[in-house]
C-alpha cells in the first residue's frame, strides 16, 4: 500500500479547490479523504443560486467516496485561503462522525500549507447523533 503524508493530502486538497464552483462567496475550499487502502477522494465546493442548497468541499469528498465504495476513511485534509485554515461547519461534523469517525482531520491556510492544524473528528463533535433511538446525549457526554 502507497504510504500517503500529511503534505501530499494537503497537496491533493489544494489541487482540487481549484475546481470549486463557489460564484457567490467566492470562497474556495478544497477536501481529500485518505482511505484506509492509501487511496485519495477528493472534492471541492459547489454553490447553487439558490444558496441553500450549497455543498461544502468535506461532503463533496465524503459523498464521492462513499458511493465509490469506501468505507474506512483514515484521513481528512481540509483548506482554503484563510488564516489557519477553514473551520468545517455543523452539517459536515456530523457526517464525518457517522461515516469517518476515526479520521484524523488536516486543516489549512491555502498560503501556508505546510502549518497543519491537526484535530479529530471527536474534537469536532464529541457528541454526534448517531442512529435513531441508538445513543443518547447522557451516553456520549459520560464516555469522557
Ligand atoms: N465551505 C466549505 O466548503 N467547507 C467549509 O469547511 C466551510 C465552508 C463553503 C460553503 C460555501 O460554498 C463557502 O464555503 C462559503 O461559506
Amino acid at each position: 500500500m502507497r504510504r500517503i503524508s500529511k503534505a501530499a493530502l494537503i497537496k491533493a486538497a489544494c489541487r482540487v479547490r481549484e475546481r470549486a464552483v463557489a460564484p457567490y462567496s467566492r470562497f474556495k475550499v478544497g477536501a481529500a479523504l485518505l482511505t484506509a487502502n492509501g487511496e485519495i477522494v477528493t472534492g471541492a465546493n459547489v454553490e447553487s443560486a439558490s444558496y441553500g442548497l450549497t455543498c461544502c468541499a468535506e461532503r463533496v469528498a465524503l459523498f464521492k467516496a462513499l458511493t465509490e465504495g469506501h468505507k474506512s476513511l483514515v484521513a481528512v485534509a481540509v483548506v482554503a485561503r484563510t488564516s489557519g485554515g477553514p473551520s468545517p461547519c455543523g452539517a459536515c461534523r456530523q457526517l464525518l462522525a457517522e461515516f469517518a469517525p476515526g479520521a484524523v482531520v488536516w486543516i489549512a491556510d491555502t498560503l501556508c500549507p505546510g502549518n497543519v492544524t491537526e484535530l479529530t473528528v471527536a474534537e469536532l463533535l464529541p457528541a454526534p447523533f448517531l442512529k435513531a433511538g441508538k445513543n443518547s446525549v447522557e451516553r456520549d457526554w459520560s464516555k469522557k
